[in-house]
C-alpha cells in the first residue's frame, strides 16, 4: 500500500510509522506533502529518502490530486497536518484519508483545536482521562468516523505539556497500528480499542 503523509509540523508521528513500517511491511511512504516548507517533518522524510514536497496552495486540489497521482498514492495520512484537505480530494479518497488528533473525538475536536489548544481544553474541563483518536476525514475537521482510541489518565500535576507527552506516546503507536490494519484489509478498518498509557 502506497501512503502518503501530509505533515505541517516537527513530524513525530511520521518517524513513529516510518520506524513501524520495516521493508517487509504491506504498507510504505513514499510521499510527503506539507503545506509549510520549514516544517521538521521535511527533513525527517529526505533523511529516509522519501520525496518530500511543498504545498504552494493548500487549498488547491488539483495539485493535491496530481501529486497523489504521480505518486500512485493509496492512502492519505495527516499527520500534524492543519489544513482542511480539498474537497475534491476527499472526494477522490473517500475512505482512504486518515488523521491522527491528539484528544478522545468527539470532544475537544473541531477547528481550532490543535496542539496545545486541546491539551489546555481538556485539563480546563476536569476531564480524568484523555487520549489519542486516529479517524477517517470528510470535509469537516475531526468529524469522520472514529478507528481507534487509545486512553490515558489525566494527572493531579498535569500541565499541556506533561499531557501532550502521554498522549503522545499513544499516537505513535495507534496510527502505525491504524495504516498497518488497512494495508491488511484494503482500506482503513477500525481497531479494537488497545493502547494504554500509565505513566
Ligand atoms: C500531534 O499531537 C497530532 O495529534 C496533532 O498534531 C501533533 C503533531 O505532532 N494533530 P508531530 O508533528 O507528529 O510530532
Amino acid at each position: 500500500m502506497r501512503v502518503a503523509v501530509a505533515v505541517s509540523g516537527r513530524g513525530s508521528n511520521l518517524e513513529a510509522l516510518l520506524n513501524a513500517l520495516g521493508p517487509e511491511a504491506p504498507a510504505r511512504v513514499v510521499l510527503v506533502l506539507s503545506n509549510r516548507p520549514d516544517a521538521g517533518a521535511l527533513e525527517r522524510a529526505r533523511a529516509h529518502g522519501i520525496a518530500a514536497e511543498v504545498l504552494p496552495d493548500p487549498a488547491d486540489g488539483a495539485d493535491w490530486l496530481a501529486r497523489l497521482d504521480r505518486h500512485r498514492i493509496d492512502l492519505l495520512v495527516l499527520a500534524g497536518y492543519l489544513k482542511l484537505v480539498p474537497a475534491s480530494v476527499i472526494a477522490r479518497y473517500r475512505h482512504l484519508v486518515v488523521n491522527v488528533h491528539p484528544a478522545l473525538l468527539p470532544a475537544f475536536g473541531g477547528r481550532g483545536m490543535y496542539g496545545r489548544h486541546v491539551h489546555e481544553a481538556v485539563l480546563g474541563s476536569g476531564a480524568r482521562e484523555s487520549g489519542a483518536t486516529v479517524h477517517l476525514v470528510d470535509e469537516v475537521y475531526d468529524r469522520g468516523a472514529i478507528l481507534a482510541q487509545g486512553r490515558v489518565p489525566v494527572l493531579p500535576n498535569d500541565t499541556p505539556e506533561r499531557l501532550a507527552a502521554r498522549v503522545l506516546e499513544v499516537e505513535h503507536r495507534l496510527l502505525p497500528a491504524v495504516v498497518l490494519a488497512a494495508a491488511a484489509a484494503g482500506h482503513p478498518v477500525p481497531l479494537p480499542e488497545t493502547v494504554e498509557s500509565t505513566s
